[in-house]
């Protein structure tokens, strides 16, 4: 899984059991090095050359997500022939679900020949052609592996974006892209501090939360639209934070406008928790956001009434969660079963995500 945020690959091994639930067995995570990051982003807007160039960094990446499968295959002592598939989603570089497509760069076929492994991929594109959003995927893994009848409970994925599933008493299950989780306050910490990302939030933590600022951001109608909905870079972008900027005409020193943008993640998950599981006693957060402690405790202060926890908690480590779901979809896709939930995504009913190239 390589997600929004474009901070690297994770990736875990897991072993399924015949009644399909999920042991971690190994996990590994290799961070992008900077020319294919750059590369990346780069190609998340539209440029000289860009089909050429995405086929080249397609190539790269599968390079490198042959080298965290290898990684986990050894620490794991492990075969490749003992493994049946790997999931691979590829890097988000459109998705334009409206339009009918979402475009993950990804070189599947020379993962497969690399790594001797089968290799699912293209996880999004069914649920599009279905008049889906593509997005979120991980809801019915979310409900798999967090639900437990006559409970509501929400999980929380604090990536690039945000995205929340309400798992309701009665067995229903909601689920959609809130907003920027770390997209926004990691551009603006690269920007002003150097560092790719704001660690435990702790330069966030030392602003002051900018109240005319704020109101300026939450105007963004995303926040607002009725579910299904589904968003990335195409929209929470430098562009789009340079713009709401440019309405708020205060003096600011930019650790008050990065407490504000961890504020804005803080608020729109709450907000979307509040209209979609008020009653959940438990959100549980996952997502390399869930290591940002001062976002973290923002969580908890505007959801008094739940246990604002980690996934860990339950079973699986916060950084684990998204490389799971995918391993979990492409044993899915190898079982013939579906794994969206039309409930979340707005597609026409279940469909058999992915594609596979065989060993
Ligand atoms: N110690 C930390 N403190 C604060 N933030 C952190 C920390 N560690 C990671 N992060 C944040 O988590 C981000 C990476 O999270 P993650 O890999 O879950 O996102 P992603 O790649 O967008 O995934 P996805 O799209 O699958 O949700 C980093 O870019 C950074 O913003
Ligand atoms: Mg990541």
């Amino acid at each position: 899984m390589s997600g929004t945020s474009l901070d690297g690959v994770d990736g875990v091994l897991a072993e399924f059991s015949s009644s399909g639930s999920l042991k971690v067995v190994s996990h590994a995570y290799r961070a992008f090095p900077e020319p294919l990051r750059n590369e990346l982003l780069a190609l998340n807007t539209s440029g000289p050359d860009e089909l050429h160039r995405s086929a080249l960094a397609a190539s790269t990446l599968a390079g490198l997500y042959t080298e965290v499968v290898v990684e986990l295959l050894v620490r794991a002592n492990v075969k490749a022939g003992a493994v049946r598939a790997v999931g691979s989603h590829g890097q988000t570089v459109r998705h334009r679900p409206g339009l009918g497509y979402t475009w993950q760069i990804n070189n599947p076929a020379m993962l497969a020949e690399r790594s001797g492994i089968a290799v699912v991929a293209d996880f999004r594109s069914r649920d599009v052609a279905a008049g889906g959003q593509g997005a979120p995927l991980v809801a019915a893994f979310h409900r798999a592996l967090f639900g437990t009848p006559g409970e509501t409970r929400a999980v929380l994925n604090l990536g690039g974006i945000s995205n929340l599933t309400a798992l309701l008493a009665d067995g229903q299950t909601t689920g959609f892209d809130c907003g920027p989780a770390n997209v926004l306050m990691d551009l603006w910490s690269l920007r002003h501090t150097g560092q790719r990302f704001d660690a435990d939030g702790a330069w966030g933590a030392s602003g002051v939360i900018r109240p005319k600022l704020m109101s300026v951001l939450l105007e963004e109608p995303y926040f607002a639209a009725a579910p299904p909905k589904s968003t990335g870079r195409d929209l929470f972008n430098a562009d789009w934070l340079s713009g709401r900027l440019q309405h708020f005409d205060e003096a600011c020193p930019p650790e008050d406008v990065q407490a504000t943008l961890c504020e804005l993640t803080a608020i729109t998950c709450t907000q979307a928790v509040m209209t979609h599981a008020a009653s959940a006693h438990e959100l549980l957060v996952c997502g390399g956001g869930a290591l940002n402690k001062h976002l973290m405790q923002r969580l908890a202060h505007h959801l008094p009434t739940m246990a604002v926890r980690l996934t860990d908690d339950r079973g699986l480590p916060a950084q684990h969660v998204e490389a799971a779901a995918f391993a979990w979809l492409a044993y899915k896709h190898m079982h013939g079963e579906p794994g969206n939930l039309s409930s979340v995504t707005g597609a026409e009913g279940p469909r058999v995500l992915g594609a596979c190239y065989p060993a």
